[in-house]
C-alpha cells in the first residue's frame, strides 16, 4: 500500500485544518482501496483535526517534538502531550526545522523518545544542491541515516518512515529524477537492513503535485510521496490520494 502525508506546514489556520480534514474523509467515501494517510497540520489544529479524524483510517501527525520529556522548555511540544491529543506520528528532521537549529543527533533523541511514546516517525533526509553538485549525495544521506538511527530499537508496534526530500527540491518545482530517487532510496533500505530496522517505508519530497506523482508513486522503491504545497488543496490532495489508491 502506497502512503501519502500531508505536511501543511504553517500554511492553515485551526479551521482550515479542520475543513480540510472533513473534505479528506468526505472524498474517502466509497473509495475502494484507500491508501495510508497521515496529515499533519499545525500544533494548535491538532486536537480539533484529531476529534474530526476520529477513528478513521487518516492518522494524525505532529510536525516535530522536543528532544526532552518534560521542563522547562518554553515554546516546546512534549511526545507525552502529542499523545494526549491523538497525534499517532510525528515529522522529525525536516529541513525547515533543521534550518532553526535541528542536528542528526537532535533527531537521533526524538526519534528514541517518539517511539518510547508509541509514536510512528516521519524521519527526514536530503541533500542541498551543492552537496548534489559535489557527487556527495549518498555519502552525505549515509551519515545523517547513521546518526539518527544507530542505536534506535523499533518494536512491531511503530512504523518508521524515511522520507528522502532533497533540500533543493522542496517548494522550488524542480524534482529529481526517478532513477536518482530510486538509488538514494535504495540505499537507505539497503542502510536501515543492516541497522536491523526493518519493514520502513522510504518515502520522496519536494515540489511533488499531481502532474508529477505518478512517476514517483509508480516505482517500486518508493512507497509514498511527503507532500507539502500540494497538500494544502482538497483538490490536489484527493488527486494525490486518488492515484495512490490506484497503484496500492
Ligand atoms: P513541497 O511539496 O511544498 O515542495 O514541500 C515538501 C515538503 O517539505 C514536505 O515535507
Amino acid at each position: 500500500m502506497k502512503t501519502i502525508i500531508a505536511n501543511w506546514k504553517m500554511e492553515l489556520g485551526v479551521r482550515e485544518s479542520v475543513a480540510l480534514a472533513r473534505g479528506v474523509l468526505r472524498g474517502l467515501r466509497g473509495m475502494q482501496d484507500v491508501p495510508n494517510i497521515l496529515v499533519a497540520p499545525t500544533f494548535p489544529a491538532l486536537f480539533e483535526v484529531s476529534k474530526v479524524l476520529g477513528r478513521s483510517r487518516v492518522q494524525l501527525a505532529a510536525q516535530t517534538v522536543h528532544t526532552e520529556e518534560q521542563g522547562a522548555y518554553t515554546g516546546s511540544v512534549s511526545a507525552k502531550v502529542l499523545k494526549e491529543v491523538g497525534v499517532q506520528a510525528v515529522i522529525l528532521g525536516h529541513s525547515e526545522t533543521r534550518a532553526m537549529g535541528e542536528t542528526d543527533e537532535d533527531v537521533h533523541q526524538k526519534v528514541d523518545l517518539a517511539l518510547r511514546h508509541g509514536l510512528h516517525v516521519i524521519v527526514a533526509v536530503g541533500e542541498s544542491m551543492a552537496t548534489r553538485e559535489a557527487g556527495e549525495t549518498e555519502g552525505f544521506i549515509h551519515d545523517q541515516i547513521k546518526t539518527i538511527f544507530t542505536g534506535i530499537h523499533p518494536t512491531k508496534r511503530h512504523t518508521i518512515y524515511v522520507a528522502y526530500e532533497p533540500l533543493w527540491a522542496i517548494g522550488s518545482g524542480k524534482v529529481p529524477s526517478i532513477q536518482d530517487v530510486s538509488s538514494v532510496h535504495t540505499a537507505i533500505k539497503q542502510q536501515l537492513d543492516e541497522l536491523d530496522i526493518l519493514d520502513v517505508s522510504v518515502l520522496y519530497g519536494g515540489s511533488v503535485i499531481p502532474e508529477n506523482a505518478y512517476e514517483f508513486l509508480n516505482h517500486s522503491s518508493v512507497d509514498g510521496v511527503l507532500v507539502g504545497g500540494a497538500s494544502v488543496r482538497i483538490k490536489s490532495l484527493m488527486e494525490l490520494i486518488h492515484l495512490a489508491s490506484e497503484l496500492s
